[in-house]
Parts: C-alpha cells; structure tokens; sequence
C-alpha cells in the first residue's frame, strides 16, 4: 500500500476522516480515527452553535467551540489532528487564525477556489490542502500559487460526484454523470505532476466521495490516489459526535431516500430525505431568522430556509426540523460500530480486494 506523505506528515494509513458539520465530526471523532492511525478531521462551519451565546455572539462562539475541540482532540490523541474549514463561510479568516494559532496538522478548505496563502504564525507547519471537484480547478489553484508565492499547497482532495453534503458539480451533472471517480483521480494526477517536478515535492492527491468500503478504497489507489478520505463510512461509529437519532438515520435509509437538494450555499447538497426535506422540494419556504448571515453567499432575506438551523436541528436528533447530510453510499450502513473496529474492516475490505486483484491478473 502506497506511503501517504503530506509535507512530512505520514500516517499509518491512507485514511482520512473527511470533516463533518455542523457538529458532526468534532473531537471526539477526529481523536478516535487520529489513534487508529488515520487523519481525524473536526468541522469548523458553525461549530460555535455549541455555545449558549451563539444567536448574539456568533463569530467569538464559532472561535471558543473550535479552539475548544483542537485541544480536546489533542489531549485525547497524538495522532494526525485537522480542521475542515468552507471558504463559503462569512467568519473563514477568523476560524482559520484559530486552526493556525492552535498549529493543527492540516487544514482542508472546501467550497471555493482556495487562491490566498494564508500568513503562518511563527513555528507553525500547518499543512494546506484544497478540495476541489475537477482536475482544471486543481491546476487554477496550483498555477495561481506557483505565480504568486512560488510554492503550492500541500495536496488535494479531488472529491467525485457520489459525495455527501455539499457537492461541487451542477445538478445536472449529479444526475447525469460524465466522469468517475477513478477519471477524476487520473486527470488530477496528471496535473499535479509538473509541480512535483518543478518544486521537487511529493503531492498527493486524496480521492472523496462515494469511496465507503475497502474495496472502493483500493480501486482509488489503483487509479493513482495516496489516500482516501471518508465521510459518511465515519458517521455510524460509537465515536462521532452526533445524535443517536442522526446515525440511526443513516441505518434507516435506503439508497432510494439518499437525494438532492438546492442549498442556500449555492450548490447542490446530498442529504437523507425527511419530512423538512419533502417540505423544501415541494417548493414550501421556512421562516428564516438569521441575526449572523453564517454564508457569504447566503441571501438570508430570500433563502427558502435556514441550512445552518436544517444541519444544527438533525445533528441534536430533530430530524422532522432537518435533514441529514449523507454520501450515495450511506444506505450500506447496517450497524453502529466503534472506529477501531470500523477501520479493521476496511483494511479487510482492502485486502481482499487486492488478492482478488491479483487473482484476476494471474488467470488472464
Ligand atoms: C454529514 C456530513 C457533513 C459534512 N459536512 C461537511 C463540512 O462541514 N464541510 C465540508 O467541506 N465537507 C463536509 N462534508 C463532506 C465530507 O467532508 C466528505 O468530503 C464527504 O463526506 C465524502 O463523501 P462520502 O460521504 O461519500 O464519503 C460532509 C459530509 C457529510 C456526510
């Protein structure tokens, strides 16, 4: 199995906890995928709803609960600890300096062209690695900061069209898929190489969406990836930090249940249907009361809903006020498990598919 390496940082396994709001993946979560020898991830975006003053002190709320969770996940482990921060949120540069100043291992930065290399406190080596949707979205960011800085970001996500929470393609895409995952991984690899010779550094490219078993996780390293990470596999373990209505959810729902939305983001979100969900579909509108405006992009005057409160309401157990974010594959869940025991299936799952690899290759 292929050695991931992130600017010096090398975990036991290729395997990264994909970050999950809002307060989904939060320490305790990240610590425990952090000690199996995996990437714990802790989600930023409006993390601060932990906060009983949040409604009137939203942005100091957000930077408490993220400070808070950084130095919960590290008392509880050694291991890999990063922070999933969305260039769509209004309070981005803040959450970020909080990440910064608490010298996470890694930052992972979503739902935007991540263009502006942040400034470094002093003895921080913060690694940065964006997440984008297309191999040409790769190559804009990496042009942009090989001209600018003469350096580039650490590596990328390239994140396919199965994903779970907010999806960077356009629905008609989602429904009507044009390219892969494994096409996806290829073409970024392709990209990626003329940096790596330019500034003689590994880059690697880590394959999201849709990738839930071991198997799924091998097809990706074959197709060129060093890394795989996973959301939604994550969500029905004993640690993550959500509701046991939110994961009992997951096991409820069928891959018929899994659907789209419109997002006040501005993209395309997967989520499990309920009834709020029937309700948005069907063109109805929820008061929105919003004294923070937690999206840039959000027009909360005009938004049909409030995706903070939906997210917020489903993560405490509300799931009629809600709705769950979740990847295409998260109908496969069939029981809680704990992380430990997650990951040994995975690895499983890995071999066997590898030794049927091989199988295959030897009888051709
Ligand atoms: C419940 C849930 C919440 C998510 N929240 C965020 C988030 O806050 N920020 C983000 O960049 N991605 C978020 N994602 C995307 C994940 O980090 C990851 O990229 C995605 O789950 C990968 O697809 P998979 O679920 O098929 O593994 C979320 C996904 C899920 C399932």
């Amino acid at each position: 199995m292929k050695r991931l390496n992130i600017g010096g940082l090398i975990p036991r396994l290729p395997i990264i906890q994909g970050g999950m709001g809002i307060a989904v993946s939060l320490s305790g979560l990240a610590s425990a995928v952090a000690n199996e020898g995996g990437f714990g991830v802790i989600s930023a975006v409006g993390i601060g709803m932990l906060e009983p003053n949040y409604r009137r002190k939203f942005r100091e709320s957000n930077k408490i609960s993220l400070r808070k969770e950084i130095r919960k996940a590290r008392e509880k482990s050694d291991g890999v600890i990063g922070v999933n921060i969305m260039m769509a949120i209004s309070d981005f540069d803040d959450l970020l300096n909080i990440a910064l100043e608490e010298k996470v291992d890694v930052v992972f930065i979503g739902a935007g062209l991540f263009l502006k290399r942040p400034e470094m406190p002093e003895g921080c080596t913060t690694k940065f690695v964006p997440k984008v949707s297309s191999a040409r979205a790769a190559r804009v960011i990496f042009n942009y900061w090989a001209d600018k800085y003469n350096w580039v970001p650490d590596a990328i996500v390239i994140e396919g069209p199965m994903a779970g929470g907010h999806v960077g393609f356009k629905k008609n895409e989602l429904l009507n898929v044009q390219k892969p995952l494994h096409q996806l991984i290829e073409e970024t690899v392709e990209v990626m190489k003329p940096f790596e010779e330019r500034f003689n550094i590994e880059i690697p490219v880590i394959a999201a969406g849709g990738v839930y078993s071991g198997n799924d996780m091998y097809e990706a390293l074959e197709a060129g990836a060093s890394a795989v990470k996973m959301g939604s596999r994550f969500v029905t373990t004993t640690e993550c930090d959500v509701s046991d209505a939110f994961k009992q959810n997951y096991l409820k729902a069928t891959s018929e249940d899994i659907v789209l939305i419109d997002s006040p983001v501005g993209l395309p979100g997967r989520v499990i249907t309920s009834s709020f969900v029937k309700k948005i579909q069907a063109g109805e509108t929820m008061p929105v009361n919003c004294p923070w405006k937690c999206l840039k992009t959000c027009d909360y005057k005009k938004a049909p809903f409030c995706i903070a409160s939906a997210l917020f309401n489903a993560a405490q157990g509300n799931l009629d006020e809600g709705f769950s974010f979740a990847g295409s594959k998260a109908y496969l869940a069939d029981r809680i498990m704990s992380v430990k025991e997650t990951i040994s299936q995975i690895m499983q799952e890995y071999a066997e598919a590898k030794y049927l690899a091989k199988l295959k290759l030897k009888s051709v």
